[in-house]
């Protein structure tokens, strides 16, 4: 729950012009596959609306943010952040989302320079609340890939114990904005601005900045993501019109509340996890408008998934051509209604459910790029196959999952 476009062709070349000589890799084609698979209802990422009734006890309408206590500074280029000791537990609820550090840090972010500079890298950005599971696989990910081309950004909950504590590549990678976050709540918004906004000040040479969850892992090498994120100039975030259950989350701090700035007709829903080009990230820290409305608290937490839904319909409302209305990120919602996706266990990993979903096709919102569209009506072959991008990761697996997963890396999961 908690945490991802390419262009005309001619686009496509003058990019991969530009690209630095380090980085031209070979170019294999695994986007080309046209079978359909078995139809999955909703790969799609948002969760889906629940229909079934929560009980009443399990509703918190006082949604618990903790101010944090510490206070970092905002720019920190060292990320040194030693969160292995179990935090002080929560101290009492208080609903503070204009925290004053948050608010510096997204004005500073939001000054930065839209364009990267230098050789163009990821931000891989982690939000989580428990050690990384796929840690190994990640590691695989990143090993001999040369540093100039990543960064990676961890935004971990204070008051959560870190067992094994972060190492390797995500060694001292805990950006010192990190604060209490919880489901049902905006501060999980807070949480994915504080990640992009400490990456857009950290490096120019930031890209695009993907957004993960511990839960996530890679579906193609380091290489072939760089390669499709890097080429586009789009971001990826799926973005989702009058789903099932929409006027519900947009009513859901009451009828009245996201009037007038945010009529219903605005109003998206999609998955979490995006990949963003650093002029949406700039965006995005620097919006209050939306903001402003979304960081209200939900009535009902059945109805209150705000972190799937602000990122939407900001970018829609801002830069609709500027993405490709779909997550990268691969996930399973059928048959779901508890607010949770299909989470994979250890004896279901193997080759073919990874081929499976890298034969997947993204769910692409309703809106995107009327060129595309056009073509698509036409009956174009090549645009078929344009509106097939590739899923980069996917989710979610247990954490014992990582030994079959393992075994399988560098031929099934590695291999382009
Ligand atoms: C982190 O804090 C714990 C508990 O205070 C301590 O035992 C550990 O040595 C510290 N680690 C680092 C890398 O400073
Ligand atoms: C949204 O969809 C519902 C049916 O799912 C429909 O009744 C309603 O008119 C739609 N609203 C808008 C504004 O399109
Ligand atoms: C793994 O998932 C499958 C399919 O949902 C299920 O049948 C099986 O019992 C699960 N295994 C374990 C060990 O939980
Ligand atoms: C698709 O067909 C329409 C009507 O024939 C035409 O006007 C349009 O240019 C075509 N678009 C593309 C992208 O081929």
């Amino acid at each position: 729950m908690l945490l991802l476009s390419p262009s005309p062709i001619s686009l496509l070349c003058a990019l991969l012009l530009c690209l630095p000589l380090a980085i031209i890799f070979t170019i294999t084609s695994p986007i080309t596959t046209t079978a359909t698979g078995p139809c999955i209802t909703l790969t799609g990422g948002a969760t889906p609306f629940q229909n079934t009734l929560i009980p009443t006890s399990l509703k918190n309408p006082l949604l618990a943010a903790i101010k944090s206590a510490s206070k970092e500074t905002e720019t920190q280029q060292t990320i040194n952040y030693n969160i292995t000791a179990t935090a002080p537990p929560p101290a009492a609820a208080e609903i503070d989302y204009d925290d004053e550090d948050d608010n510096s840090l997204f004005r500073l972010a939001a000054r930065v320079g839209s364009n990267p500079t230098g050789p163009r890298k990821l931000a891989f950005l982690f939000l989580t609340t428990t050690p990384l599971p796929f840690a190994p696989i990640w590691e695989i990910y990143f090993n001999k890939t040369p540093k100039t081309l990543y960064n990676i950004y961890i935004h971990a909950d204070p008051n959560s114990p870190y067992d094994p504590p972060f190492s390797g590549v995500f060694r001292n990678r805990v950006i010192p904005e990190s604060k209490p976050t919880r489901r049902h709540t905006p501060n999980l918004i807070s949480a994915a601005r504080r990640l992009l906004s400490h990456a857009l000040l950290h490096d120019p040479s930031n890209s695009k900045f993907a957004l993960l969850s511990p839960s996530c892992i890679p579906l193609h090498s380091f290489k072939f993501t760089y390669r499709t994120l890097i080429r586009s100039r789009k971001s990826f975030i799926e973005i989702l019109k009058n789903e099932t259950g929409a006027w519900e989350r947009w009513a859901a701090r009451g009828e009245e509340a996201m009037l007038p700035e945010l009529p219903f007709e605005d109003f998206r829903i999609g998955s979490q996890f995006f990949v963003l080009t650093r002029k949406h990230a700039r965006m995005v820290a620097g919006d209050r408008r939306v903001w402003a409305k979304f960081k209200m608290p939900c009535l009902e937490e059945d109805t209150c998934y705000p972190e799937e839904q602000y990122f939407p319909t900001l970018l829609n409302m801002k830069d609709p051509r500027g993405c490709v209305h779909a997550t990268l990120t691969h996930v399973d919602w059928t048959g779901r209604d508890d607010g949770h996706p299909r989470t994979y266990n250890a004896s279901e990993v193997g080759p073919g459910l990874i081929v499976g979903f890298r034969r997947d096709r993204p769910r692409y919102g309703d809106e995107e790029d009327d060129d595309v569209t056009m073509m698509l009506m036409n009956g174009s072959d090549s645009s078929v196959r344009r509106r097939r991008h590739p899923f980069l990761f996917a989710r979610k697996f247990t954490p014992d999952s990582v030994g079959p997963l393992l075994s399988i890396a560098s031929d099934v999961i590695f291999k382009d």
